[in-house]
């Protein structure tokens, strides 16, 4: 895929637990501006320090209205209430990257996590549906967060991606290169419904052998 210059440099990343920091760190250290979002007022200063005092901190909605590109990783189960708290008219137009998985509650059987979609559907294609203005990208779902960002590996791990706007993809993909991955792109929205289980199988060596440090690499 051709890659584009990167013309947007404000991210704002709506959701505040490990993706959402490593991912705001990753976009600071490449020169990025960044606002980090939460809803929960007590998190801000938490925020703040391991942000190292680099990222603006601000609601869903102000981060939505802030980012040039957005990226959304809240609990798969709360993203269409975030998304509908951040304000879809705020995200109308722009790239969003969605890193989310459909986790439901109930505990892993044998290590095997539990989505609460279906393999006819997938949670890319109910914020689609829920916002079809916005050019959903999604990538980072089939990684752990501390291989995020310019993992260090022998060879660099695939990123596989979709979504419906060719442009939204050529940005992202082009970040994904700055952020060291391989990208895979994998068509439209409905590819989300095979890129989302990733994360089950990526997660089992990790349930059951506390083994979280490797990556999928796709073989051409
Ligand atoms: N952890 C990983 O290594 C990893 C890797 C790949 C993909 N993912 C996916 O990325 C997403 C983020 O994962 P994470 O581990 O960083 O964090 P997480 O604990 O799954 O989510 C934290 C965020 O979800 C929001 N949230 C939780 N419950 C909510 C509710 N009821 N209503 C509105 N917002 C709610 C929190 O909002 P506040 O800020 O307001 O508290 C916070 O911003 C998940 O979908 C996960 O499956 C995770």
């Amino acid at each position: 895929m051709d890659r584009m210059p990167i013309m947007a440099k404000r991210i704002g990343i709506i959701g505040s637990g490990a993706v959402g920091q490593t991912l705001a760190n990753g976009f600071i250290k490449h020169g990025y501006e960044v606002m980090i979002g939460t809803n929960s007022p007590g998190k801000r200063d938490g925020l703040s320090a391991k942000t190292h005092g680099k990222a603006k901190i601000g609601s869903f909605e102000e981060t939505a209205r802030f980012g040039e590109i957005v990226v959304i990783a809240t609990k798969g189960s709360a993203a269409e209430s975030a998304l509908k708290s951040a304000g879809i008219a705020n995200l109308s137009g722009k790239t969003v990257i969605d890193t989310m998985n459909p986790i439901a509650d109930a505990p892993p059987v044998h290590g095997v996590l539990k989505f609460f979609t279906s393999l006819d559907d997938s949670l890319m294609e109910r914020l689609q549906k829920l916002a079809p203005d916005v050019k959903f990208v999604k990538a980072f779902s089939c990684i752990g967060n501390a291989l995020m960002v310019n993992p260090t590996k022998e060879a660099k791990p695939t990123m596989f991606i979709c979504g419906n706007d060719a442009g939204a993809k050529k940005e992202v993909s082009a970040i994904l290169d700055q952020f060291g991955h391989d990208v895979a792109d994998m068509g439209g929205v409905e590819a989300a419904r095979a890129i989302e289980p990733l994360c089950m199988l990526w997660c089992i060596p990790g349930f059951l052998s506390n083994s979280w440090t490797h990556a999928f690499r796709l073989m051409k």
